[in-house]
Formats: structure tokens, C-alpha cells, sequence
């Protein structure tokens, strides 16, 4: 899958009736024409398909929010990866923080499900993130080091794969790091995939928490940000828009 700069997803988290969610992913079906970089969504499991038929004619990719780390069985109340590809998924998001620590889904965990969603050939969004203690402490990089050390099944290349820088207090805060800090903390995570992974420095990575329109074409004018992964601002479709327009995406 190719993907384009500025990649643009929009993570609704458990947001979205169908009226809303289909009337959101209309509207983008609308602009999205012929995008010129990468415009996603991650509905909620229950609007997955019923977006993916929404946007079917346009390059949008549509994509789930978590997966199970095995490919079905008794797991009540759970979904599979193959499930997500069934309903007209594309991507999946892992590891993300309100699941890291929400949730108290662990490296390994997270690692399990990644295998999983690969071998399902979805695109793997990873979340890595500090939180507040860690950042202040000053051990932000050594936690993105465990993370990746953790949670990257070994062996794997570089396809299907985009990590998510999120640092966890600038999620939902409207606080962000400053742009010399996002550039400075791509560049490592860059240095660290390149270690970890043949060819890993090509894996795209994009910057999220509290991305809004105002904010978003200055993170996106760091050359070390592919694209942005954004929560609330990506439930309006004029807001989520202009964050894409903001990177340069037409
Ligand atoms: P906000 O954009 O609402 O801060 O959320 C970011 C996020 O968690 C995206 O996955």
C-alpha cells in the first residue's frame, strides 16, 4: 500500500451513530476525489462497513481501532483482524494509549495482535507514547525504545507499518510538545526503526495529540512528520478537512 504525504487519519475512539458516522464519511467521500496524499478514518467496529461501502468509490481507507491478538475463537465480546478485513477494513490501529493504559494492554499483548493483524495483510498504525511522569523525568526516549522493543513482532519489514507518535498528556489536553521537540522526537524514532527493522528509517511516521486546524499545518511543516493522527478535531468533516489541506493534501 502506498502511502502518500501528508497522511492524514482520523481516529473517532468510541464516537459515531450511523447517521453521524455515514454523514461524516459522506461529506469526505465528497472533497476526496483525487486525493493527493493519504486521507483514513477509524470508525468504531460497529460502522466499519457500512463506511468503507460509504467511501468505496474514493482512495479513503477505512480502518479499525484495535484487534484481537488471535484470529478468532472464544473471545466474547471481542473482534479479529480477519473480522476488521471482512467488514472492508484496511488498517488497524495498535497499542494505542487509551488501551495501554486504559486498558492495561501490555508490549507483549500489543506485539500479538500485530502479528496478527500482518498476517490478515491489514496496515498496522502503532501507537508509542511517554506520559506525562516520563516526560518530565526525562525518560521519554528510553520509554519509545521499550515500546517499539516490545511491542514489534522480530523479523518484520517495513511494509504495512506506520507508527504514531502520541505522547499520552497531549492527548484530549490541547497541550503539544513544542515543533523542535516533535522534529527531535521523530528523528529518534526514526534512528530507533532503522535499528530494529531492514529498511525501517522508510516507515512513515506521524505525530498525534490535540492536532486542530490551527495547529496542524506547523506540525506538518516538520520534514520528520508524515502526517498526523488526530481525534476529536477528526468528528467534523470541515475540521478534519482542513488538518488534511493543512499538510498540503488536495
Ligand atoms: P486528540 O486529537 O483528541 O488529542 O486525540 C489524539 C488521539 O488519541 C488520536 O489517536
Amino acid at each position: 500500500m502506498k502511502l502518500d504525504r501528508p497522511i492524514v487519519f482520523g481516529n473517532w475512539k468510541m464516537n459515531g451513530l450511523r447517521a453521524d458516522g455515514l454523514a461524516l464519511a459522506g461529506t469526505l467521500a465528497e472533497r476526496a476525489v483525487r486525493l493527493t496524499g493519504t486521507l483514513g478514518v477509524f470508525p468504531p467496529f460497529t460502522l466499519i462497513h457500512a463506511v468503507a461501502q460509504r467511501v468505496k468509490d474514493t482512495t479513503i481507507l477505512v480502518g479499525g481501532q484495535d484487534c484481537h491478538d488471535k484470529p478468532s475463537g472464544a473471545y466474547t465480546g471481542c473482534v479479529a483482524a480477519p473480522m476488521l478485513v471482512d467488514a472492508g477494513a484496511k488498517a488497524v490501529i495498535l497499542g494505542h494509549s487509551e488501551r495501554r493504559h486504559g486498558l492495561g494492554e501490555s508490549d507483549a499483548l500489543i506485539r500479538a495482535k500485530f502479528a496478527v493483524a500482518r498476517a490478515s495483510g491489514l496496515l498496522v498504525v502503532l501507537c508509542i507514547g511517554e506520559t506525562e511522569a516520563e516526560y518530565l523525568s526525562g525518560e521519554r526516549s528510553k520509554r519509545l525504545a521499550a515500546q517499539l522493543d516490545g511491542s514489534l513482532p522480530v523479523g518484520i519489514g517495513p511494509e504495512g507499518l506506520v507508527v504514531a507518535y502520541e505522547p499520552v498528556w497531549a492527548i484530549g489536553t490541547g497541550r503539544t510538545p513544542g515543533r523542535e521537540e516533535i522534529a527531535l522526537t521523530h528523528a529518534e524514532i526514526r534512528a530507533m526503526l532503522g535499528k530494529r527493522i531492514v529498511g525501517g528509517e522508510a516507515v512513515p511516521i506521524l505525530y498525534g495529540g490535540s492536532v486542530k486546524p490551527e495547529n496542524a499545518a506547523e506540525i506538518m511543516a516538520i520534514e520528520a512528520v508524515d502526517g498526523v493522527l488526530v481525534g476529536g478535531a477528526s468528528l467534523d468533516a470541515r475540521s478534519f478537512w482542513s488538518i488534511y489541506q493543512a499538510g498540503g493534501g488536495a
